[in-house]
């Protein structure tokens, strides 16, 4: 069942407000830090990306851990890789790169920077790891996990390859370093399908596991003729949209455009106009400006995407990610500051495991929007 939390701090916000801020400063805030005209100086250009969600009053809160992280950043030769999901100040005042979780990783491939902040998950720090080895990167939060990550281990895809021999195994990246060095080829939700019909047409199969998303592996099951093999993990924030709510979305908002993430069950998939991953969705509100929106994902995403279109209506049901909102900019402060907080990947296994990640960035980039919602799953679809 879907929530309607609402992690906009200023949604009674109004878009007119001047940019540029001009209230009482505080003595003090988070951490000791002031909002001074220093902090304001170097601030202020920034609070125009994100004043639609927090409001005049609420920014002196935010502004001087954004200047000190972005100081610290310099002082570190860091970068932030910054997730869809991050919430807004993090997305749009201190994420160098932003996106989802194969823009990233392509990101991660090629940073030039000593230190990689993981805006973002364990799984998505790891990648980073896997990616660039001789880089330090830092996972702001030990709790950021991720249902999906721990629904299957690497001991578990030892034994389903000894079920199923002679079948590529595909996996999310999603994962665990260790259930990735058990993989032949990663997947994001952007190109699920396209590598899933690339590996089978490498390996001259029609079958293939595709681990560890029930919900992905029946989305893709309904768009090509390859058959899938899955396991029964599950985003624990996608799992909770239903078809009913997307139902009561186009009674009390008619005319919205529903864009829906790929780890949603199939049936909300079937009613939603669009299905793609996080970077999918953002394109799609860019490209076709639709008057007004839902997106069917985690909360922040609206606020994220909002900000680079002021001129769509945003209707924003949402589920909320507890692992992605234990990344605070408290949290970022005190892991440059400190350095603390370091993924780490044992070599033999992350060499593994690159294979995996490298077999899916070498394949050309897929063409997004291939979901169609007039497929249906097939009765062939296992479910290990
Ligand atoms: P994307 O790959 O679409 O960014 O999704 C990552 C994720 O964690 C979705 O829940
Ligand atoms: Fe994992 Fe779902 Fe959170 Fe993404 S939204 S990190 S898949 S629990």
């Amino acid at each position: 069942m879907m929530a309607l939390i609402d992690l906009t701090r200023g949604k009674t916000a109004s878009p007119e407000w001047n940019a540029s801020v001009t209230h009482v400063m505080p003595k003090t805030g988070a951490h000791g830090l002031l909002y001074d005209e220093q902090v304001k100086a170097e601030t202020d250009h920034l609070y125009a990306r994100v004043r639609h969600v927090i409001t005049p009053l609420e920014w002196p809160a935010y502004a001087p851990l954004i200047a000190a992280i972005n100081r610290l950043k310099v002082e570190r030769d860091a970068v932030i890789l910054a997730h869809n999901y991050m919430t807004a100040d993090i997305f749009n005042c201190v994420g160098d790169f932003r996106g989802d979780s194969l823009g990233l990783a392509r990101e991660a491939a090629k940073v030039s920077a000593k230190v990689i902040v993981q805006g973002g998950v364990h799984f998505m720090a790891e990648t980073s790891k896997i990616l660039s080895p001789d880089k330090t990167v830092l996972i702001p939060s030990l709790q950021a996990g991720c249902s999906l990550a721990a629904s299957i281990t690497g001991a578990d895809v030892r034994l389903i390859k000894a079920r199923y021999p002679g079948l590529p195994v595909v996996t999310y990246v999603n994962t665990t370093a260790e259930v990735k060095a058990e993989s032949d080829i990663c997947c994001t939700s952007a190109n699920a399908i396209a590598v899933v019909e690339a590996v089978a047409r490498d390996w001259g199969v029609d079958r293939v596991i595709l681990l560890p998303d029930e919900f992905l592996a029946k989305n893709v099951a309904a768009q090509t003729k390859i058959g899938i093999i899955s396991w029964h993990g599950k985003c624990e924030v996608h799992e909770q949209f239903t078809a009913d709510d997307i139902a009561e979305i186009r009674a009390s908002h008619p005319g919205a455009i529903i864009l829906a993430h790929p780890e949603c069950p199939p049936d909300v998939v079937a009613v939603s106009d669009y299905t793609g991953s996080t970077g999918a969705m953002s394109d799609y509100v860019q490209r076709h400006k639709p008057a007004k929106v839902v997106l069917i994902t985690e909360c922040s995403m609206s606020d994220n995407v909002a900000a680079d279109n002021p001129d769509v209506d945003f209707i924003k049901p949402c589920n909320l990610c507890p692992h992605m909102k234990q990344i605070t900019l408290e949290a970022i402060y005190d892991a440059l500051l400190h350095m603390r907080h370091e993924v780490t990947v044992e070599p033999e296994l992350a060499a593994r495991a690159k294979k995996a990640v490298d077999a899916m960035l070498a394949l050309p980039p897929a063409p997004a929007g291939r979901f169609d919602p007039a497929r249906r799953v097939p009765d062939t679809l296992e479910l290990i």
